[in-house]
Parts: C-alpha cells; structure tokens; sequence
C-alpha cells in the first residue's frame, strides 16, 4: 500500500498485514491486521507517530521513501511493544537527527527490548506539548493500554487523537477510514475484549482524561481511522461502563456426549426463559467470539466432562482466559458430568478468582443425564433468570 493524506501535511505511512492469523501466538486474527504510522510535517519539524511490525520494515521504508522523507526530527513511540516499536532500531539507523518522544517507562522498556541507546531517546511529562512549527503534539499519559508505558498523542491543530493500541481493531483493509462500520464494530470489539477488557477500570480513566478534548479523528495504530470518533468513543463507552445484558455464555466440552445433552438441555432451558445464550464448543470455537461474547455477558455457565480427576484441558484454557480478561460477569455456575469422581467443580472455581462473580449451585452429575438431573438444570436456569431480574439486566 502506498502512503495516504490524511490532511495537509499528515500521512498515513503503515502496512497492512493481509495475512496474519495470530498475535502473539495467541490471537486468532480472522481479517488479519494493520501497524498504522503517522507522518506529520510541520512547517519547522518532520516527526513520525510509531513505526511498523519488524516483519514488515520494508514495505514501511518505501513508503518513507515514496514520500521523500530526507530528515525525521521526532519519532513518537506510543507504546514499546514491538509491532509499533519494532523498526525503531533501522528507522534510528537510516534519520541519525531522529530521537524518539516517550513516557519515561516507555524509555525503560525501549532501552530493555529493543536496546536502544537512551542518548536517541527524550522523555516528555504528562500534557506537555512539541512543537513542529505550524502543528503542536501533546502527550497524554493513558497507561495501562494495554501496557504501562502507554500514551496518546493529540495534535491540537487538526484535532486527530492517535491512539496506538487503544480503540484499535486487527482488521486488515484498503480503507483508510472505517467504512463498513458493522464488520469494524466486530473487529475492534474483539481488539477490546482480548487486549483492552483486563484494564477496563483504567480505561474508565482514560475516557474520562479526553472527554473534553475537541476529537475530529481518532488514528489508531491497528485498523481504519475513525473520521466519526464517536462511533468508537461511544462503542468504548458501552463496553467499558454499562451494566452487562441479559446474556449467559456457555463455553463447553463433551467427550461422550453426556455433558453435550446437558448442554443442549440447559440452552433449551434458558432460552425458554427468554435468556439470550451464547454457546461455545470449544473444540471447535474461535476463541476471540468467546472472549467478544465476555464483553456484555452477565453469566457464565461452564460446561466440562471429568479427565483426569479435573476439568477437560480445553475447559481449564477457556477459564483461565475469562478469569483473565476480567469481564463484567456477575454470576458463574457449572454443569457437566463423571464417570466415577473427581474435583471439577473444585478447580474451576479456583480459576475464577479475579471475577467478582457469586457462584450458582452447579449441576455436575454422574454419566449420562436423567430425569432428576435435567429438573437440576431447570432450577440452574430459574435462578439465572432470578437473579438476572433481580440485577434489572436488559438485553
Ligand atoms: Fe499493537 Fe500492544 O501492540
């Protein structure tokens, strides 16, 4: 992709990665993704907002080079983590005058992982401004997004708030800005329920830091610039402070098909009860739609066989990950079934610790289920619902 304008003055100079499918070997990245850069021109000062993935340092240079980028005063690294930061050494290299514009932890960071001489690097506080001639940046500290050198960079003049991490979305497109806002909906709803939900009270934070600033774009460095910043300030909003909704998510495992006819059972149950149920078998699920699914769900109902003496290992990852991602869950239960014993429940529950959930009696049964069990999962799914309307959740 060649450069963009943006505005007089202002260019995109990223890459889009068409073709990756996992970040950080974790990730699943279904519509791939993007490492945005920025290149501003002030009439006195040339400065680069972020840089590229490693991976594609190159396709990054021609565009520099498309550009006819002789001298870079400044290079703002919003983040150390290596998909923005990771051609910082060669871009270092090939502007000797460059010094790269940071939060002191940021430098720390830099200097660690990608060893980067702290005689290239300048610290810049909280609100302080550089100017570039006819075009002033200021940095605003937002840490904790995703990592706790973070900040954002606000150039007054033109009012775009570049981002990095934060309001992103792994989308890879030819669009500059978002145009199919449904398909970046979804994607920057993954983005902030696998990197950005864990640190969704410091977020809280951070809105409220820039509630005030005069917002005409919002660049960040993975997907299409928002021309409508509201479009995502007001999704951020609604993931970030309103209550969760009417919604169980049920990530389960069957090996033998007794936890499956509980599934089944119970879904049918709560369903009838005019709850709306996200169901997972995560032996064939993308684990990002389960992790989208935590952003709104108020209840989480997890479904394991007994391996072992514990929970199938593809339950114990599932678990793990929502424990981390910290959602807004209230309540938590479990069903499944043993064949002679075992400490499932007892397991699961030690993975929830970081939830602030309370615990619905859980339905774990021996082999296949009867009568008297599915009468379980119909009083499971009366208290769900109870508590649900206690909660006064809308859908
Ligand atoms: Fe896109 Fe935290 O790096």
């Amino acid at each position: 992709m060649k450069p963009r304008k943006i505005k007089s003055g202002i260019y995109w100079v990223g890459t889009v990665d068409w073709d990756r499918r996992l970040f950080d070997e974790l990730i699943p990245l279904p519509d791939g993704t993007s490492y945005n850069a920025y290149l501003i021109k002030g009439n006195e000062k040339t400065a680069l907002i972020d840089t590229v993935d490693p991976t594609m340092t190159r396709a990054f240079f021609d565009n520099l080079n498309q550009l006819g980028i002789k001298n870079i005063d400044y290079i703002v690294a919003n983040h150390a983590e290596q998909d923005h930061s990771g051609t910082l050494p060669q871009v270092l290299e090939q502007y000797p005058n460059a010094k790269v514009v940071v939060t002191p932890k940021c430098k720390d960071l830099l200097t660690n992982m990608l060893l980067i001489h702290q005689n290239r690097i300048m610290t810049v506080e909280d609100g302080k401004t550089l100017s570039l001639g006819n075009k002033t940046l200021e940095f605003i500290y937002a840490p904790w997004v995703h990592w706790p050198e973070t900040m954002l960079s606000y150039l007054r003049e033109d009012g775009i708030l570049f981002t990095c991490d934060l309001f992103g979305s792994h989308f890879a497109t030819s669009d500059l800005y978002v145009t199919d806002e449904a398909a970046v909906y979804e994607a920057a709803k993954r983005y902030y329920a696998e990197i950005m939900m864990p640190f969704r009270k410091v977020i809280e934070r951070n809105l409220e830091k820039i509630k005030d600033l005069q917002i005409n774009m919002v660049a960040p460095s993975h997907g299409p610039i928002y021309d409508n910043p509201e479009f995502i300030l007001e999704a951020y909003r609604d993931w970030v402070y309103a209550p969760p909704k009417n919604i169980v998510v049920l990530p389960y495992i069957s090996m033998h098909g007794s936890t499956q006819k509980m599934v089944e059972y119970f879904v049918g149950a709560l369903v009838e009860r005019g709850l709306t149920v996200k169901q997972f078998n995560l032996a064939k699920s993308d684990i990002g739609k389960l992790a989208i699914s935590l952003v709104d769900a108020a209840t989480i109902v997890v479904g394991s066989p007994t391996v072992l003496a514990g929970p199938h290992p593809n339950v114990v990852f599932a678990t793990y990950l929502a424990n981390a991602l910290r959602p807004k869950l209230k309540f938590a239960s479990i069903i499944g079934s043993y064949g002679w014993g075992g400490r499932m429940v007892e397991q699961i529950t030690g993975m929830l610790s970081n939830l602030n959930v309370e615990l619905l009696e859980p339905v774990v049964i021996k082999g296949f289920p009867k009568e008297e069990n599915l009468r379980a999962l119909d009083r499971l799914a009366d208290q769900i619902l109870n508590k649900h309307n206690e909660s006064n959740l809308k859908k």
